[in-house]
């Protein structure tokens, strides 16, 4: 199975999707596509011999659709069996995820369907939750929505702030997206629950 990977920054997921594509896995990476030219994440991917692409998305403003119809070029002309959103920022209308209905992946920092959106970890803490987490679902047109594929559960402790809360939950994410994309790339739709 061919993987594309999009993201608009780091990449530190991206990163642990391609170091986990080894061996007997039944997919391997086929392209890295962030719609920032200086996504630090392109160049972990090259030095990873991954095929790299760009397209910003700010010379075209508001109007999105003309943004994805430069994004699908790089993507189609990769082949992608699944495409897997790993901190890509922008949001993708229905017609782009239609392309992809049905093999389009993304996490998304809570335990979904709480917290769709942004700032996701200062809502729980603010919400006075006791644990929170990560999710990777299908990607459908509405936001954050789709069938749930794994979750990761992280307690909340007392004084959590939002960065360190964050950062506990990134390692989660570095774990279950891995674990979800080896499982779907087999066919598998099986939800993942860590821990
Ligand atoms: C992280 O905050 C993660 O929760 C979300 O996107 C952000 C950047 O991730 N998925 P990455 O390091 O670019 O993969």
């Amino acid at each position: 199975k061919r993987v594309a990977i999009l993201i608009s920054g780091g990449g530190s997921n991206m990163v642990s999707l391609v170091d986990s594509m080894t061996g007997d896995h039944p997919a391997r990476p086929c392209l890295v596509l962030s719609n920032d030219a200086n996504a630090g994440g392109l160049t972990k991917a090259a030095e990873r011999g991954i095929p790299t692409a760009s397209v910003d998305h700010r010379p075209f403003k508001g109007d999105r659709a003309a943004f994805e119809a430069e994004l699908l070029k790089p993507l189609e002309e990769a082949q992608p069996d699944i495409v897997c959103l790993a901190g890509f920022m922008r949001v993708l209308t229905g017609g782009f995820v239609s392309r992809f209905q049905g093999r389009m992946l993304n996490i998304h920092p809570s335990l979904l369907p709480k917290y769709k959106g942004l700032n996701t970890h200062a809502r729980a803490i603010e919400a006075g939750d006791a644990e929170h987490g990560c999710s990777v679902h299908e990607v459908t047109a509405a936001l954050d929505d789709g069938p749930i594929l794994g979750q990761a559960r992280v307690d909340i402790e007392p004084g959590d702030t939002s960065e360190a809360l964050a950062a506990r939950v990134l390692v989660w994410e570095h774990k279950l997206y891995p674990t979800v994309l080896r499982r779907y790339a087999s066919g598998d739709r099986t939800p993942v629950l860590l821990p």
